[in-house]
């Protein structure tokens, strides 16, 4: 079960910037099911631990600023292959290398402002879903 999820933020930039339906929709489009979704906004101590495998980073401290400045989307999507599936949607990290039609392509501004959060692996889509949803949350 674990497998088919993954768990999603739609990011500051692009609640900001009015993206929230249409990135909505490619990702139905896509074929994935919404089991869980809120729109909220991260303190910077729990951006700081969602993000804790950077702390050694040099851009650990814009990027923990930037994840709390504004309000997010956070969801869990549930599809065959999830997790690499919906890499492939995002696109790559830095918009200027993302394929064309990706949702960071089309709607990140730059390699830290950049639209979506996508899980890495199964391990941390599970980590990451349990860190925002409580299961009564979970459909
Ligand atoms: P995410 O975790 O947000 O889905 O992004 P990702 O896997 O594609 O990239 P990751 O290496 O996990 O980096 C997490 C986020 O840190 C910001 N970043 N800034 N200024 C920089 O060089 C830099 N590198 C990474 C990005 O917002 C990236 O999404
Ligand atoms: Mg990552």
């Amino acid at each position: 079960m674990a497998g088919n999820r993954t768990f999603t933020m739609i990011k500051p930039d692009a609640v900001k910037a009015g993206h929230i339906g249409a990135i909505l929709e490619k990702i139905n489009a896509a074929g994935f099911r919404i089991v869980a979704m809120k729109m909220t906004q991260l303190t910077k101590q729990k951006a700081g631990e969602f993000y804790a495998v950077h702390k050694e980073r040099p851009f650990y401290g814009e990027l923990v600023e930037f994840m709390s400045s504004g309000p997010i989307v956070a969801a869990i999507l549930e599809k065959d292959n999830a997790v690499a599936d919906f890499r492939e949607l995002i696109g790559a990290t830095n918009p200027a290398e993302a394929k064309p039609g990706t949702i960071r392509a089309l709607y990140a501004k730059s390699v830290g402002e950049n639209a979506i959060h996508g899980s890495d692996s199964d391990e941390n889509a599970a980590i990451e879903c349990a860190f925002h949803f409580a299961g009564t949350e979970t459909f």
